[in-house]
Formats: C-alpha cells, sequence, structure tokens
C-alpha cells in the first residue's frame, strides 16, 4: 500500500491528452467524496465545485480561455472559494454575517479551501487511473466571462480549474527542485543556493529539449520569469470585487 502510494506521487504528471471514453462511475464517486472529506478552514468548507459535463459548457470555457484540454478532457471541473453558502445560513438564522471575505486573509482561505479540494480530486482520479491537468486560466483569462456563463453569485470566485479524463498520453515527470532546496529542515536555510539552482537550470533545460512529445528550446528561470510577466497583466483584485470580495485590508 505505502508502495503504491508513494508510486503514485513520484509518477504523477499533468495529462494534457484524453481518450473519448467517458470517466467511470465508481471513479466520479471516490473523486467526489475525496473532494467533500478534504481538510477545510474552520470546517467552513468554503468552496464549490462546478462540475462540468455539458460539452457546450465546455466549448464555451475553452473559448474564452483558449485551453483545449477543456474541450477533450471528459469532465471539466471548476474549483470556487464559496461564501455565499454560509451567508445564505446566517442570514436565515438572523445572525450577522462578519465582512470577513472582504478581507486579504478571508480572500486566502476561500482561495486556499478550494485549491486544496482540487488537489484532492487530482489525486483521486489519478489514484482511479485517469489523468488531470489543473487550469489557472478560467481565473485570469476572463474572470466576468466565467462567472457568467457558470452563474457564480456574489460572495464565489472561480479559482481554478480540473480537466479530467482517460489518459491518453503518459508524459516523462518533470525533473523538480532539488529536496534540499524545497525542504527545509527547523527553520528557512537562507544560504547561497546560486549553484544549485543553475544545475536545476540546467536539468531543466535538456528535459525539455529531450522530453517524448513537444519539444523546446525553454530554460527553467526564463520561462517562469515570462509568466510571470504575463500574469502582471491580470487584474486580479477588479475580479475578485466584481465577484463581491471588496478586499479592504
Ligand atoms: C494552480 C495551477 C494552475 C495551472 N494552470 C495550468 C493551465 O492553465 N494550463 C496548463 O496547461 N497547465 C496548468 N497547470 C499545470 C502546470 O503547468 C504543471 O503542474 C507544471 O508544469 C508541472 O508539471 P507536472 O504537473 O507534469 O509535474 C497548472 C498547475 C497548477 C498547480
Amino acid at each position: 500500500m505505502q508502495n503504491e502510494i508513494k508510486q503514485l506521487f513520484e509518477t504523477r504528471t499533468s495529462v494534457r491528452r484524453y481518450e473519448y471514453d467517458p470517466i467511470p462511475a465508481e471513479a466520479l464517486e471516490v473523486i467526489y467524496a475525496a473532494i467533500r472529506n478534504s481538510p477545510t478552514s474552520y470546517n467552513g468548507q468554503q468552496y464549490s465545485v462546478i462540475d462540468i459535463a455539458d460539452q457546450d459548457v465546455k466549448l464555451k470555457l475553452y473559448e474564452i480561455t483558449g485551453q483545449k484540454q477543456i474541450k477533450t478532457c471528459n469532465r471539466f471541473m471548476v474549483f470556487c472559494a464559496d461564501y455565499n453558502r454560509i451567508a445564505v445560513l446566517a442570514k436565515a438564522k438572523g445572525i450577522d454575517m462578519p465582512e470577513f471575505s472582504n478581507t486579504l486573509d478571508g480572500f486566502t482561505v476561500g482561495v486556499l479551501d478550494a485549491a486544496i479540494t482540487m488537489q484532492s480530486a487530482a489525486i483521486a482520479a489519478q489514484a482511479c487511473g485517469l489523468g488531470c491537468c489543473c487550469m489557472g486560466y478560467v481565473r485570469t483569462a476572463n474572470p466576468s466571462a466565467v462567472a457568467e456563463l457558470l452563474g457564480l453569485p456574489q460572495g464565489v470566485f472561480a479559482v481554478c480549474g480540473l480537466a479530467i479524463g482517460v489518459p491518453r498520453e503518459h508524459p516523462d515527470v518533470k525533473p523538480k527542485l532539488p529536496r534540499e532546496l524545497v525542504i527545509h529542515q527547523s527553520r528557512y536555510t537562507d544560504r547561497d543556493m546560486t549553484a544549485e539552482l543553475v544545475a536545476y537550470d540546467n536539468e531543466v533545460t535538456q528535459y525539455n529539449a529531450t522530453r517524448s512529445g513537444s519539444k523546446s528550446d525553454n530554460d527553467w528561470c526564463g520561462h517562469i520569469l515570462d509568466y510571470y510577466r504575463e500574469a502582471m497583466n491580470y487584474r486580479m483584485l477588479d475580479a475578485a470585487r466584481q465577484q463581491g470580495f471588496d478586499i479592504q485590508k
């Protein structure tokens, strides 16, 4: 069992190509159960999942995001931060709803809960032999169009998507940063990491040039910084405010 779990994590990769086959109903049950019993902040369960099997809705999301995995996967799940539900109950019970979702921590709590449930779904899917790929463009490409398409009320914000399907590819595992650089013992080891980082950058460059499937001459650092530059154009504060997260402090 422990070996199986170890292998599951060590062989995990994002899968972006899927067969046409549907996801078995039992696998979907496993994924739903994993989502529902995820740890959440305060046990407040500040998340909702929109599970999309409808091809028309997937096509519209594809048009908004340009991410073709959305139209080719069997299910596309959108993980949202959700303060709508607790607000409904507070109102019914006559309890004042504090403006927690208008704080950065409140927003973060919702994002964390959505992200953790997404990871539960991804691991459950992989354990069932399925492939999946997280999708940040659901949040960044056109937040108001996504909110309208999915009918998100105030207090609900789309954080991330997950494409799930029967895998049509088995990509090579991407090299990851060495353990010493990402896992610190007892306190942050603030030492000169340059040589190890340069070595990792070279390893990724080599991997990108030789991996199976599409190859590129990308390095790690330059490529990631290009993503950061692009991402600096996103206006997430406006997007959050449109969904009722009027972040003040
Ligand atoms: C929050 C998040 C958002 C992501 N968004 C996208 C995306 O929009 N499109 C995509 O193709 N991959 C996306 N990915 C997948 C990453 O590109 C992938 O995890 C990373 O390259 C590492 O590869 P691996 O998952 O195969 O180890 C996302 C991953 C995460 C965790």
